[in-house]
């Protein structure tokens, strides 16, 4: 990607276009493409993403290099979708993302198309799409080719097209029109290729015709071929060729004609002196390397196709003097003699490794002649067995290199266990980037000799772990003198990272070190650690198990992986070694038995430029409130895959908190002091988002607060497709729609909670009817012991006492109003004057001042009898049933059961007139009738005075 300070009026080479963007309805804008084929993601910029008011979808961390870095920068990038308009009016989504800024010549293009209507200001918004491969720019992607329907195409522009027929079963090669550019056919069954099939493709550069049958070539099959420059022929089973066969390969600047069964020296083959990278398989005690006076990489390597090379000779590669690189890794090499590369002065990269022969010895003979070289790579990876003694790196062999301007250095998988005293010192001070892993460092006075290198990246990855278990061992035809020779170390320098060391040191310009994998069991104790600039630690996969420090100071890092440590323990200093860092990567070990007991948020003080922690699967239950409260700058937080179940700490001084990552802990819901938490960062930064997958959340009614806050929330929920909650019969819903979901939920729990009103409701109602069946039951009895009480109370005020005689009146006459006339007339004289009795009469009797229904109690308590006159008024009146009821309950409570009550019929009443427990009465056969004539009267009221004076 070019990137251009001034503008400059000069051809752009990319393909531009102006296109409408859309985030949804309402957010369009006028943007200005850049059309990348090589680029693998689409990206917007910050300024065009702010303006379309995108909303970004989750979080990426992508590891970048610019053009021309072999270093990889690490970046948090957010990614949203934004939406092309086709002429077609429909909306093409592409996945893009947000980065802060392209720079791209984009000024002399607004004005010269400041023509174009509706067009909006790109000078403001510099965005720029760079699209996938695959993606077309007008939203056709690969399809059908119309010329063979087994072979898909891309239109690239309107004159090229691309053609890939690869895994397609093929057995001839299709028919391509004349505008391919690029045709793949690798993966098929191509036996052969027609004579003169290409003769219309004079503009064909490209084609793959790896992974097939071929057997034979012949000139004429090339016919036509004026613009090939790239030809794949590896993995064919190619044993026939005429020598003439590239013959009208005139542009061939890349062969690649690997695994194969053919001599090409026998065949006497001549390749195209456009020739500038060859890949081919080499047996040097068969043939020499035709002779290639222009080529620039040779491959011979061993590893993706067959070579063997005994012995590396001056004349091995004399036939390519002009070599820039060069692979023979993997080819079986035993020795290799002074000069054979002495004469290739333009050689740059050189790989050696893989040939376990060699050894080190014989990689004094390589690095004798590098002086005379260019070189700047060396590859020397295993040049030494898996299963052998350790090695030692001598002076001498690297004595040699010391007048290179070696750069990069590459010596995987040695065992190497020691360096001699010295060696590092003979490096070229030029050198920046060692690779040793795999290897089987002590500890020795040379790592102190490090700390002259002016090296800037160091990765000794992968300690005492052999990467590569199971190969074939090679066998050898140089013995090994430094075999069986046990390396010996004094006790005093094996210890690594003893507590004798006090001093770390480290060179000054080094930028990187990748030291993971290394299965270093360790504390971290206090170091003083030499002036550095290290920006860059990866100490992942060791066991590192307590962090104590502080190493002071790295005070430029600003990455620092310590994942996977198993680390129970961290200090509330260690993190002072490195107040710059920003991105900070701990996860997978064992800190929640620390950090809940950090109620000061001190283990997290020093780090104020922190943007991203990474705290997954540490068995956390919680973090203390003022966990983070110095990390005003955090971005990220990822604290998935541990155990907690409520979001405790402190998050709204997070001025630019964009992420907080929750899944698979054991939150089931969140309550209304975490929404809280979460909407009050809302408020600070709206492209705030959360991931709650894979925890046990709940939806049932006690948590459809939690549910409708998810379906309302205007916070992102991340990976809601795999969030889903448990509904209370134990099925699980997805929140893909969360607000279904809560509607669901909602209509429920209203009918659950009109259950429980409802069950509450009759319940009471139940009760209710069942008191006042109980005491409706028990009126009478109810009534007459609250009248009995209330008499008594009122009788003790009064000092009387109750007990002169059993019974006041001998009996109490109930009757109705309408029969007083027989009460005065008739019943008062035949029974008071005549017999002596004492009544009570309500009209005469009854105490005024005192209610009624306590009169009735009272008087009916003190009467012996009790004497209903029964008429039909007497079955109307409300105060005669009571004082009849009154009796009864009397007769049953007070007076054993005894009967009391005693009817008198005033006049003829059928049955059916009389209520129920009248007619017990009657049945009981305590009645008399009155028979209103003057026999019968005599009778009558003789029977009543017997029954009254009983
Ligand atoms: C665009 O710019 C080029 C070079 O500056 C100029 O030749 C051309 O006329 C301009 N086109 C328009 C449409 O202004
Ligand atoms: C390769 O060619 C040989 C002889 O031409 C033939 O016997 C063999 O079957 C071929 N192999 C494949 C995989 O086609
Ligand atoms: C190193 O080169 C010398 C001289 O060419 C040769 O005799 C010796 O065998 C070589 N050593 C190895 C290990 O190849
Ligand atoms: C690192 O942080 C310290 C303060 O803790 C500051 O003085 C220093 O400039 C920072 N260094 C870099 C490289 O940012
Ligand atoms: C969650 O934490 C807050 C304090 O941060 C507390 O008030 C609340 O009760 C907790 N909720 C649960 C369900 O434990």
């Amino acid at each position: 990607m070019h990137s251009l300070a001034t503008p400059v009026r000069a051809l752009v080479l990319l393909k531009t276009a102006i296109v409408t963007v859309s985030s949804d309805e309402n957010h369009f804008s006028q943007a200005n493409i850049l059309l990348d084929e090589g680029a693998q993601r689409s990206c917007i910029t910050q300024d065009m993403a702010d303006k379309l008011n995108l909303k970004h979808e989750s979080n990426e961390i992508i590891t970048f290099s610019g053009f021309g870095e072999s270093d990889t920068n690490v970046r948090h990038l957010q990614v949203a979708t934004a939406y092309l308009r086709a002429q077609t009016t429909d909306l093409i989504p592409i996945n893009v993302l947000i980065v802060p800024k392209i720079a791209y010549l984009i000024q002399t293009y607004a004005r010269n198309q400041s023509n174009i209507p509706n067009m909006v200001i790109p000078q403001l918004f510099r965005l720029l799409v760079c699209f996938v491969l695959t993606t077309e720019v007008n939203g056709h992607l690969k399809t059908k080719c119309n010329f063979s329907h087994k072979c898909r195409c891309k239109t690239s522009g309107t004159k090229y097209v691309e053609v890939d027929c690869s895994h397609s079963k093929l057995k001839n090669i299709p028919k391509l029109p004349r505008n391919v550019s690029n045709v793949d056919l690798s993966n098929n069954d191509i036996h052969n290729i027609p004579e003169h099939h290409f003769k219309d493709n004079d503009i064909l550069t490209e084609i793959n015709l790896s992974l097939n049958r071929l057997h034979t070539l012949k000139k004429e099959m090339f016919y036509g071929l004026k613009s090939v420059r790239k030809l794949h022929m590896n993995n064919n089973n190619l044993t026939k060729t005429t020598k003439d066969a590239f013959s009208y390969l005139q542009r061939l600047s890349y062969l690649d004609v690997k695994k194969n069964n053919i001599s090409w020296r026998n065949n006497k083959v001549i390749f195209p002196q456009s020739l500038l990278t060859l890949k081919i398989d080499y047996n040097s005690s068969e043939e020499n390397l035709p002779e290639m006076s222009h080529l620039e990489i040779l491959d011979v390597s061993g590893s993706s196709g067959h070579c063997y090379i005994n012995a590396v000779k001056p004349d091995t590669f004399r036939s390519v003097p002009k070599i820039y690189g060069l692979d023979i890794s993997a080819c079986k090499v035993n020795y290799v003699h002074k000069g054979s590369f002495s004469f290739m002065r333009n050689l740059s990269i050189l790989n050696i490794s893989f040939n376990t022969c060699l050894r080190f010895d014989g990689l004094e003979n390589v690095t004798i002649d590098l002086p005379s070289t260019s070189i700047k790579i060396l590859k020397f990876n295993k040049i030494h067995k898996t299963f052998q003694m350790n090695t030692k790196i001598l002076k001498q062999h690297l004595s040699h290199l010391r007048y290179t301007n070696l750069e990069e250095m590459h010596g995987d998988s040695n065992r190497i266990q020691l360096i001699e005293d010295g060696a590092i010192q003979q490096l070229p001070s030029s050198i920046r980037k060692l690779f040793v892993s795999d290897n089987e460092f002590s500890y020795g006075q040379y790592f102190f000799d490090f700390i002259t290198m002016q090296i800037e990246f160091v990765n000794a990855s992968f300690l005492f772990s052999s990467r590569r278990d199971n190969e074939r061992e090679e066998k050898c035809e140089r013995p090994d003198e430094s075999c069986c020779k046990p390396i010996h170390t004094s006790d005093e320098t094996i210890s690594r990272f003893s507590a004798a060391w006090r001093v770390l040191p480290i060179p000054r310009k080094l930028r990187r070190v990748l030291y993971k994998d290394c299965f270093l069991r360790y504390e971290i104790p206090q170091y003083t650690v030499f002036k550095n600039i290290v920006k860059y630690v990866d100490l992942s996969y060791n066991i590192f198990y307590s962090w104590i420090g502080p190493l002071l100071t790295f005070d430029h890092v600003q990455f620092l992986d310590l994942s996977n440590n198993i680390c129970s323990n961290v200090s509330k200093i260690f993190f002072k070694s490195v107040p710059n860092v920003t991105t900070l990567l701990i996860q997978n070990n064992l800190l929640g038995f620390v950090l809940p007991d950090d109620t000061e948020g001190e283990i997290m003080r020093h780090m104020q430029a922190l943007q991203m922690i990474n705290l997954a699967e540490n068995r956390i239950p919680s973090l203390p409130y003022t966990f983070f409260k110095s990390q005003a700058n955090l971005k990220y937080i990822k604290l998935g895959g541990n155990m907690m179940d409520n979001i405790t700490f402190q998050m709204n001084h997070m001025k630019q908190f964009s992420n907080l990552d929750l899944s698979n802990n054991r939150i089931s819901s969140l309550d209304e002091h975490a929404r809280g938490h979460l909407e009050e960062v809302y408020k600070v930064n709206i492209n705030f988002s959360i991931d709650l997958s894979g925890n046990p959340l709940k939806c049932s009614c006690d948590t459809i607060e939690f549910i409708k806050w998810i379906s309302t929330t205007k916070i992102m929920i991340q990976n809601k497709h795999k969030t889903s909650c448990l509904t209370s019969h134990g099925d699980p819903e997805s929140l893909r729609k969360p607000n279904r979901v809560f509607e669901k939920l909602q209509m429920e729990c209203s009918s659950y909670s009109s259950l429980i009103v409802g069950t509450v409701a009759s319940l009471v109602v139940f009760l209710f009817v069942l008191l006042w069946g109980i005491g409706y039951r028990n009126r009478w009895r109810l009534r007459y012991m609250y009248y009995m009480v209330k008499n008594k109370y009122q009788v003790q005020n009064k000092g009387n006492s109750d007990n002169e005689s059993l019974y006041e009146y001998d009996a109490f006459i109930s009757y109705d109003n309408n029969d007083r006339f027989f009460v005065h007339d008739k019943l008062l004289p035949c029974l008071e004057r005549k017999a002596g009795l004492k009544l009570c009469i309500h009209k005469r009797d009854f105490l005024p001042g005192n209610d009624i229904a306590g009169n009735i109690t009272s008087a009916i308590h003190k009467s012996r009898q009790v004497v209903i006159l029964m008429s039909h008024n007497y079955l109307d009146s409300y105060w005669c049933m009571f004082e009849y009821n009154m009796a009864k309950v009397e007769s049953i409570y007070s007076r054993n059961k005894e009967n009391i009550l005693f009817l008198v019929f005033l006049e003829q009443m059928s049955p059916k007139d009389l209520p129920m427990m009248v007619l017990e009465l009657v049945q009981s056969h305590s009645y008399i009738e009155y028979p209103n004539d003057e026999f019968g009267d005599t009778v009558f009221w003789n029977k009543l005075r017997e029954v009254l004076s009983q």
